[in-house]
């Protein structure tokens, strides 16, 4: 199938890829030139495990073309994706200026039957609006078929998800679209559930909400366990055990971030407010993920006597491994908190390229702690797992380790002799 994906953000790349591999004609539209021109080339503007290989084959194999012209997608594509940003609008409301460009573009340009399928986050409604949009604007009617059908990808994990999703969401209400999906889909072996167009853009919120709330909960967990010097890990081990609760999502740390929760949980709590619904949960839940930086600073405050004056090294600025994306990251975010009360803070992260004033950002983990009061844990990368201890212990000037992540078994930084500061963890 020919298959138009605008917009070569992580979800439009990663759609793209996985579509041309599967042996799709795709035309990924994007208005940067100089990206399209490093797209070109097999230059891939984000890390990704896998993306590069598989865009790079496709390339090759002529199965995937990037291009600046909108026109020459829609004049060859049937089905066509959008997947550009809905970053987060003043008061927590996403910002639909990208979709409502892309609408505007496409009015001129549909002049045959198309099915648009959003992929992109959209507040409810939105679908039915770019429907009614176009109408309005001057399309035929029986040539606009719109289409809801989230994305549920994790950045580190983005291939592996898309290629195994646990469900399709397709929204509409046109037998002809879903046809054509499962046809573009069918080397995926998951349940479809069809819905509303409405349904479908709430799946997604609800979906992303849930698991943020999830997050919250844990971290909520883990003060109590704190208090009771009770380890929160084996609390979410065992309740993980029931079904009903499930084990995913439930590690306890210094709480979530992303382009995704943060500004998905908000715009559900702004659209209850539209409809003057006081979402309880929504607002606890970014409360909670809000107060875990102060709470690991008091933490860092308690252990160490002379802070602020101290010199910190702090591991991982990530919003979580395997990615390099900072964007709303919760280390960036303690980092920042811990410059602005005066602390000296050294950071090493084995991917992110971060420039922070005031920071002094390491190439070398090792390099990052020498002489430092303590060393704060922000993000898992797996590599600090197997980090040298006597090596850590012998340049390290103080011997406090905050394990915002719950990365490092206690036991052993105890046999090194470093005071060890959990998440919840005796
Ligand atoms: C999230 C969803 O998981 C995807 O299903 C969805 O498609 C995507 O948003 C999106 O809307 O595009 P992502 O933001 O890539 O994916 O990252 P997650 O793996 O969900 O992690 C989000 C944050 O939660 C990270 O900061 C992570 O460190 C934190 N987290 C995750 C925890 O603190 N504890 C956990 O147990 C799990």
């Amino acid at each position: 199938m020919n298959v138009g994906v605008i917009g070569a953000g992580y979800v439009g790349l990663t759609i793209s890829a996985v579509f041309a591999k599967w042996g799709h004609d795709v035309y990924c539209v994007e208005k940067e030139d100089e990206k399209v021109e490093d797209l070109k080339a097999g230059r891939i503007p984000i890390y990704e495990p896998g993306l590069e290989e598989w865009i790079k084959e496709s390339l090759e194999k002529g199965k995937l073309v990037f291009t600046t012209d909108l026109a020459e997608a829609v004049k060859a594509c049937h089905l066509l994706f959008i997947a550009v940003g809905t970053p987060e609008g003043p008061n927590g409301e996403p910002n639909l200026d990208f979709i409502e460009q892309i609408i505007n573009e496409l009015v001129p340009l549909i002049t045959q039957p198309k099915i648009i399928v959003t992929k992109s986050t959209v507040p409810i409604g939105t679908n039915e609006w770019i429907k009614n949009k176009l109408i309005h604007a001057g399309v035929r009617s029986q040539f606009i078929t719109v289409v809801s059908n989230p994305e549920f990808l994790r950045e580190g994990t983005a291939i592996h998800d898309m290629c195994q999703p646990d469900k399709i969401i397709i929204g509409t209400d046109q037998v002809e679209a879903v046809e054509q999906l499962k046809e573009l889909y069918q080397e995926i072996n998951a349940p479809y559930l069809i819905t509303s167009l409405a349904g479908a853009e709430m799946i997604k919120y609800t979906a992303n909400s849930f698991l943020a709330m999830k997050i919250s909960f844990i971290n909520e967990i883990a003060r109590i366990c704190d208090a009771y010097q009770v380890d929160v890990t084996e609390v979410a081990k065992g309740i993980g055990m029931d079904p009903r609760i499930g084990s995913s999502f439930l590690q306890a740390g210094l709480g979530y971030g992303g382009s995704c929760f943060p500004k998905d949980v908000k715009a559900l709590e702004y659209a209850a407010k539209q409809k003057e619904i006081t979402p309880h949960l929504l607002q606890a839940t970014q409360l909670i993920n809000e107060e875990q930086l102060s709470l690991y600073c008091q933490k860092l405050r308690k252990s160490l006597t002379n802070f602020p004056d101290v010199s910190i090294a702090v591991w991982g600025a990530t919003f979580k491994p395997n990615t390099d994306d900072i964007r709303n990251s919760q280390a960036v975010k303690l980092i920042n908190l811990l410059t602005r009360k005066g602390c000296r803070v050294h950071v090493y992260d084995p991917v992110a390229s971060i420039s922070i004033q005031e920071v002094t950002v390491h190439s070398s983990i090792y390099e990052s702690i020498k002489g430092r009061d303590g060393l704060v844990i922000a993000t898992e990368w797996e590599m600090f797992h197997t980090v040298d201890w006597t090596l850590i212990s012998k340049w390290m000037k103080g011997k406090v380790v905050l394990d915002c992540r719950n990365v490092i078994d206690p036991l052993l930084l105890k046999e090194h002799g470093f005071e060890y500061v959990g998440v919840g963890r005796p």
